[in-house]
């Protein structure tokens, strides 16, 4: 079948204006606020309605969430999916997968229990299904180096991914794409190389924000994400990449360079989120992490009050979003750009990068530590069982994971570096930080029984640990660079 040239530039159009439309955007959701408090079917509703009605911005229709399970229950599934239903709000589903396996157990039965119960409700507005939320990166040598809490390898989270897709075969979810959120520095590392091989698509976290080892101020943000982009690419076998987490703080203490700020958070929405909503799937972090305590960082684009009103400006300007439907393959391409740029840190990073791809080691040190901040907050909303608890307490601090991560992160932050100032939103953190190591310990090794009785709490304990630890993570990797 042969096609003429305005055929084949008619296609290309098509199909590209129909990606730009057809591009997920959204926020990510964790199971408690940032008093630790579950979060309730009709308050998701609200919180998908309002993003869905946020001033300045159209199709923010999304949701991912880290957890199956419903804050403060063992095993009941999360109420963020009836109220997704209620709102027509799509779905990327999460199981915590760092608890071990009696705990994963509880994941796929509220799973179970969300496809019984709701069917192809369910599945007609399913994205896909993460199994698993940075992971590997606390697992790794970094990780374990930051005490970034604990993790789960790649022959675990492989266990997890059949266990997923034998489970929802033969059901209304059969045919849901199955991925792993991790940190760039996970997915360049060749020992997960089989992790990628399993899935349908790469989900990344990459927080410009938290590289405080590196250049990392407002101005160079931009560079520092197509770099990670750029490595997590390379890796991705010929997948598509989703961006699970990404966002800068309107407010927190300086990360080296870079400044926690109305102005900046608006310029990373711009240069960055403008960018990307036309040409990847997105998750930003996040929409509200402020209600009722304010997280420090907080990267909520909604202040404490839930309103459509923005905190500043979402307008993209003008020729971003809307002119970009050329914009497809621009992943690719802006990458190579801002490699190409000689003054940005982006290209120090991917020169990095590039060397270690020999040697893996190196490489996903050099990876992760962008994803590491991701992944803190990914973590710590991840720990959902966990998350939510994690959600909850973090809620304070950000997007539901990311609450959770903000105050582990800070503590990371001051742990390793300068991130001192982020403590200050932890009022909870700390001592939820303190209260979640053991419990986590403790239900790791222990029992899953033990989550089942107070799922939120070690839940939320295991985040925040994983959430620091995430940071921490990152940090030492820096420094080791
Ligand atoms: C690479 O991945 C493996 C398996 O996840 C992990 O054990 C190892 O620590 C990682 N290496 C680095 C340098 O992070």
């Amino acid at each position: 079948m042969k096609f003429t040239t305005a055929q084949i530039v008619g296609l290309a159009a098509a199909l590209s204006s129909t990606a730009a439309a057809d591009l997920v955007k959204g926020f990510n959701y964790g199971s408690t606020d940032s008093s630790n408090q579950p979060i309730t079917q009709s308050q998701y509703e609200d919180l998908f309605k309002t993003a869905e009605g946020l001033k300045g911005t159209a199709g923010f229709t999304s949701a991912r969430l880290y957890t199956m399970i419903q804050a403060g229950t063992p095993n009941s599934p999360i109420e963020a999916i009836p109220a997704a239903i209620a709102q027509n709000t799509k779905l990327l589903l999460g199981l915590w997968a760092s608890a071990g396996q009696d705990q994963f157990n509880q994941e796929l039965t509220a799973l179970k229990s969300a496809i019984d119960t709701y069917g192809s409700q369910l599945g007609d507005l399913l994205l896909g299904i993460s199994v698993g939320s940075e992971d590997l990166y606390r697992d790794s040598i970094m990780g374990i180096q930051a005490n970034a809490g604990i993790g789960a390898g790649p022959d675990v989270i492989l266990s997890y991914i059949k266990q997923v897709k034998q489970l929802i075969s033969g059901t209304a979810l059969a045919n849901t794409p199955i991925t792993h959120v991790d940190t760039w520095t996970a997915w360049v590392n060749g020992s997960n190389a089989d992790v990628v091989s399993s899935i349908d698509f790469v989900s990344v976290d990459l927080y410009p924000y938290f590289q405080n080892t590196m250049a990392n101020s407002i101005d160079v943000a931009k560079n520092l994400f197509w770099d990670a982009i750029d490595q997590t690419q390379a890796n991705a076998q010929g997948k598509d990449i989703w961006v699970t987490e990404t966002g800068w703080p309107v407010s927190g203490p300086n990360e080296n360079q870079a400044v926690a700020s109305l102005a900046n958070a608006k310029t990373y929405w711009d240069e960055v989120g403008c960018d990307i909503f036309t040409k990847m799937n997105t998750f930003w972090y996040t929409l509200q992490d402020a209600s009722p305590v304010t997280p420090s960082p907080s990267f909520g684009v909604v202040g404490s009050q839930l309103s459509t009103t923005p905190l500043f400006d979402l307008t993209c300007p003008a020729g971003s979003s809307s002119s970009s439907s050329s914009s497809s393959s621009s992943a690719a391409a802006t990458s190579s750009s801002s490699s190409a740029d000689p003054s940005s840190s982006a290209a120090a990073t991917s020169t990095e990068a590039t060397t270690s791809s020999s040697d893996p080691a190196s490489s996903s040190a050099a990876a992760s530590t962008p994803s590491s901040s991701a992944a803190a907050a990914a973590t710590a909303s991840s720990a959902a069982v966990s998350a939510d608890d994690v959600a909850k307490s973090s809620a304070t601090s950000g997007p539901a994971s990311t609450s959770e991560a903000a105050p582990a992160t800070s503590s990371a932050a001051a742990a390793v570096s300068s991130a001192a100032p982020v403590s200050s939103e932890a009022p909870a953190a700390p001592s939820t930080t303190t209260e979640a190591a053991p419990a986590t310990s403790a239900a790791e090794s222990v029992a899953p029984v033990e989550s089942t009785t107070a799922p939120v709490a070690t839940g939320a304990a295991a985040s925040v640990v994983a959430s620091t630890l995430s940071v921490l993570g990152l940090a030492a990797f820096v420094s080791l660079l």
